[in-house]
């Protein structure tokens, strides 16, 4: 495998602050040199070492790839009506799941497997690198262990979400039986970790305690799809049972919060994980994302990528909005949608296991030793994110050191 030296770097964002100012840990005038499909040295392009090959950033400014840690990219068919209602003042109910998992049931892993693949092609065209996916539209055996393994083939990790809405005429206590017994034992060993919806609507306080506590005695890890459409358990519930996030978050109290935040105070805690795009797709309110990291959370910024609430998988969009609208800084954003992301998939580290079994390094920064995952913008600062809304500024992006786009 060769090396690569990028240089000429007017502004990189390396999210380790021992390698450079502020929260991005920033450099100018800097360069990078990748080595197979890691990043082998960092600093000021004045002192880079030689590599096999050259790319000249020409002053462009070089972050992190997205880490987009919440999509659902297994599904077949399309929501447009359902959408077009909703934007004529109908509300979002978790009900519309059902119309695509019909759709999903009736399509060939093939044609799962292309959609997929398709998705997965915008999103690398847009800046992401890391992708977590979740099964949630087959809700059969069957179904939702097909949808696993297509995903497990193509994306960095897969989560079980057959708990994601009571299928149209099922028992919801049969159901949560299938869930929570023969149909996690068929996933489990193609997925990291396992998901709820916990919402009126979808599944209560009770059995998503246990859902989780299913996962948990699996050994699996936890996420939780909480205080989406009102106020309720979610967060709590995440927070009391380490789920590695929660996430959607519109509805949050004092004491949501400051269980978010309090969660990290002696161990590793829970993330926040914020949908701005969702919110919009929704109509829903935007969540209180400067409140969290005011008050300490961590968080996560991802697309939520499906074709209910939220049928795009552009990060950039997704920060820019955290920005102009949520009130984040632009470090605060990019962070949250880089290394926030890798938190909240337990991927901030080298050692995890892909779905393919591959051990990989770490995702979300850029240091020494990290899997080589960088995006290149046509903009001189990563600011121009925010202050040029809605304009493609993905020039380059490589994925574990291959240019992918
Ligand atoms: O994260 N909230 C539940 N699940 C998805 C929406 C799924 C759908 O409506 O198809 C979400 O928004």
């Amino acid at each position: 495998m060769s090396s690569l030296l990028i240089t000429n770097i007017g502004e990189l964002t390396t999210n380790d602050e021992l390698l450079g100012e502020g929260l991005g840990g920033r450099l100018h005038d800097a360069a990078v040199v990748i080595d197979g499909a890691r990043v082998a040295w960092v600093g000021p392009a004045a002192q880079a070492p030689d590599a096999d090959e050259r790319f000249d950033a020409a002053g462009r400014a070089l972050l992190p790839g997205w880490v987009d840690s919440h999509t659902h990219l297994v599904f077949a068919g399309d929501r447009t009506a359902e959408f077009e209602a909703r934007m004529a003042g109908e509300a979002y109910a978790a009900g519309g799941i059902n119309v695509t998992m019909s759709a999903t049931r009736a399509a060939s892993d093939a044609e799962l497997e292309a959609n997929l693949v398709r998705l997965i092609g915008e999103s690398r065209r847009g800046g992401t690198t890391t992708i977590e996916t979740k099964t949630g539209y087959g809700l059969t055996v069957e179904d939702e262990l097909r949808s696993a393994v297509v995903a497990g083939r193509q994306v960095d990790a897969v989560t079980f979400l057959g708990a994601h809405v009571v299928p149209a005429g099922q028992d919801p206590d049969a159901y949560l039986d299938l869930v929570t017994g023969p149909m996690l034992d068929a996933v489990a060993p193609h997925v990291s970790a396992v998901d709820v919806f916990c919402e009126t609507g979808a599944f209560d306080e009770a059995a998503s305690a246990r859902v989780l506590d299913a996962a948990a005695a699996k050994g699996l890890a936890t996420r939780v799809h909480g205080n989406q459409l009102g106020h309720g358990p979610g967060v709590r519930l995440a927070v009391a049972h380490g789920s590695l996030s929660v996430d959607h978050l519109g509805f949050l109290d004092d004491a949501d919060i400051d269980a978010l935040a309090g969660s990290w105070s002696a161990a590793r805690g829970t993330v926040a994980t914020v949908l701005p795009a969702c919110d919009l797709s929704t109509r829903m309110p935007l969540a209180p994302a400067r409140r969290l990291v005011d008050a300490g959370a961590v968080l996560a910024i991802a697309s939520n990528c499906n074709p209910g609430t939220s049928y795009t998988s552009s990060m950039g969009f997704c920060v820019a909005t955290a920005v102009l609208q949520m009130g984040l800084t632009i470090q605060e954003a990019v962070r949250a949608a880089t290394l926030g992301g890798a938190i909240a998939l337990g991927m901030d580290h080298d050692g995890w296991l892909d779905p393919r079994g591959t051990v990989q390094p770490a995702v979300g920064v850029i240091r020494a030793g990290a899997r080589a995952d960088l995006q290149l913008l046509e903009a001189p600062s990563a600011t121009h994110l925010a202050y040029r809304p809605g304009m493609s500024l993905t020039a380059a992006v490589w994925r574990a050191g291959e240019r992918v786009a």
